[in-house]
């Protein structure tokens, strides 16, 4: 497809994600939370967007995901929509904005959709989280949800580390799935657990599933957008896979600014403006009149 075709493509649907898991075409998707990687994202033609709590961490500098509130998650939602207005975006409904009831649940996914613009939302849990995720799909927002290491409840599990890795924990995520998707859920999201888990959840759902470290056998693949372009340098887990290593890059970069200002290579002549042409000598006769008077 050329890059003029593929600007032309109308914004994807649920629909399209359904169409794209019965023919086996790998949905794609990234997280943003600024412009700039927003419009990257619409420019690579990813097909999805997350705007995830992990800017707690990859933006905000937090140690987890846990301290994100409504309005900073809503102010980061708006800014993406704006850098990719083609892409199907989802905003990530941060700790407390889901959990208290079903009333709470719908009126914070309506935010969203409200004053971001979005076209869903996430959220995170399974089973306990079923009132919730058929309240809002009942409020007509198409929701995505989101099992296995799930950062908001990372205390509960231990830390962030890998779920399902046994029999009796593998069935009970298998049991969320069908869960969520029973309760009308357009997608979900699972996160680090073993490829075999991944492919059995895929295979009993009819809705998409996507993995962020659950394997290879799912309906797309989601990276978080510093950790595939290499810009942050807190950890890595496992399930990441580097494009670019933009941390290496920047630093340079920074490094060479600072040594041109020291030694005065920059600025050069070619960066600086140019009085208009007899006003230097206009001035110099102004200052001089100024000084003798
Ligand atoms: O906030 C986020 O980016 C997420 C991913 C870790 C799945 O929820």
């Amino acid at each position: 497809m050329t890059k003029e075709a593929e600007k032309q493509m109308p914004k994807k649907t649920v629909l399209d994600f359904r169409e794209m898991k019965t023919k086996g075409d790998k949905i794609t998707f990234l997280t943003a939370y600024d412009f700039p990687m927003a419009s990257f994202c619409e420019k690579a033609g990813m097909d999805m967007i997350l705007v995830g709590d992990s800017a707690a961490m990859v933006v905000h500098g937090l140690l987890g995901t846990v301290p994100m509130t409504m309005d900073q998650m809503i102010q980061h939602s708006q800014i993406v929509r704006r850098g990719a207005p083609a892409t199907f975006v989802i905003g990530d409904m941060p700790f407390l904005s889901y959990q208290v009831s079903r009333e709470s649940a719908i009126e914070n996914a309506g935010r969203f959709f409200k004053e971001a613009s979005v076209d869903g939302i996430k959220l995170e849990g399974g089973r306990r989280v079923i009132k919730q995720i058929e309240g809002i799909v009942e409020g007509g927002m198409s929701v995505m949800g989101h099992i296995g290491l799930t950062p908001q409840s990372s205390g509960q599990l231990g830390g962030f580390r890998a779920q399902g890795r046994t029999a009796d924990a593998a069935r009970e995520l298998i049991e969320d799935a069908l869960a969520i998707e029973k309760a009308g859920a357009f997608a979900l999201l699972v996160e680090a657990v073993p490829p075999e888990v991944g492919r059995i959840i895929t295979d009993r759902l009819s809705i998409p599933v996507l993995s962020i470290g659950a394997g290879m056998y799912t309906d797309g693949q989601l990276l978080i957008i510093g950790d595939m372009l290499g810009y942050f340098e807190a950890f890595t887990p496992k399930f990441v896979k580097k494009y670019a290593n933009l941390a290496e890059i920047i630093e340079k970069a920074m490094r060479e600014f600072g040594e041109d200002v020291k030694s005065n290579k920059f600025p050069e002549e070619r960066h600086c403006y140019r009085m208009l042409d007899g006003e230097y000598e206009k001035l110099q006769a102004l200052l001089r009149k100024t000084l003798s008077d």
